[in-house]
């Protein structure tokens, strides 16, 4: 367990200290906060929340480790931020029984059955949900089983990727769209035609975050597909270009599992992928999404 006082205070320059009474140390240069001397499986108070909302805004992701929470807690947790979003798939979706607003990521068979959702391997860089017209604003993931090795998620924050474009890219994009399509089951680095079928959503290249008034580069390597209203070529070009660029490691962090890790990302800020993993090694993950409004640019 962390025990608080033993745990320096570390600041990143330029950011408040976390507020509430959170310590907090940072992640990576440029991405995450750890926040220190909290039991999630407590209720929060209001002010608390408010506190972690602002370290959160500021981070683009929060870590809590050492967490022993149920389903129950995670969902009164997901609450501090927003309303639980229910899940959109219907296939073999790893949805819990006992709270809809609950779902698994894991590799694990049980009677030749998976019990979660995205099971195995690498998952390229996205944010969850942009193929539908309110994606969630937030996602968690709490671990209870990890692999030993790989299955670690990484996480890129998408204001700074936004800041270190060439200008002559921001005013070209600027007020652009991109449309997004959840078609990646199959075979996940077949980005082609959008199935007519294949969930779908045109949002903004570049998006506001509604709190912070900032802009984030808001398209990724799994679901972006095209840009809408410039011919096909051109539109892969400045993708890969984007994809290339957002992936770069100056402003990624990536996290390597515990038992007991909360981790909260804010999709409207911050895309993640996750490492490839050895599929004889069992990894279980609780997962809660919050959900968001309409993607916008101003
Ligand atoms: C997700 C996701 C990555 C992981 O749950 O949306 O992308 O590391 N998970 O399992
Ligand atoms: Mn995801």
């Amino acid at each position: 367990m962390e025990t608080g006082a033993s745990v320096p205070v570390q600041v990143r320059p330029g950011a408040p200290l976390g507020g509430g009474g959170y310590r907090t140390r940072p992640l990576a240069p440029l991405i995450g906060a750890e926040i220190l001397d909290i039991d999630l499986s407590k209720p929060i108070s209001d002010e608390s929340a408010a506190a972690l909302r602002a370290i959160w805004h500021e981070n683009c992701i929060v870590l809590f480790r050492d967490q022993t929470i149920g389903e129950e807690d995670q969902v009164r947790f997901a609450q501090c931020f927003g309303e639980p979003s229910m899940r959109l798939l219907n296939r073999h979706d790893g949805t819990s029984k006992s709270h809809p607003g609950v779902m698994f990521i894991s590799n694990i068979r049980e009677n030749g059955q998976l019990i979660g959702a995205l099971p195995d391997g690498e998952m390229m860089f996205h944010s969850d949900q942009c193929y539908i017209e309110r994606p969630a604003m937030a996602s968690m993931l709490y671990a209870i089983e990890v692999p030993s090795r790989g299955g670690n998620t990484l996480f890129g924050n998408m204001y700074a990727a936004y800041d270190a474009l060439p200008q002559a890219l921001k005013t070209r994009l600027a007020g652009m769209r991109a449309l997004n399509v959840y078609d990646y089951e199959g075979n996940p680095t077949h980005r082609g035609e959008a199935r007519p079928e294949a969930p779908q959503h045109v949002h903004p290249i570049f998006r506001t975050h509604p709190e912070t008034g900032r802009k984030a580069l808001y398209v990724n390597r799994l679901m972006t597909e095209h840009i809408v209203g410039i011919d096909r070529a051109e539109s892969d070009r400045i993708l890969n270009e984007l994809f290339d660029h957002l992936e770069n490691p100056a402003w990624i962090y990536e996290h390597v599992w515990r038992p007991g890790d909360l981790l909260m990302w804010d999709n409207r800020c911050a895309v993640h992928a996750r490492s490839d993993f050895d599929a004889s090694e069992r990894r279980l993950m609780r997962r809660c999404t919050v959900l968001g409004d309409v993607p916008y640019e101003s």
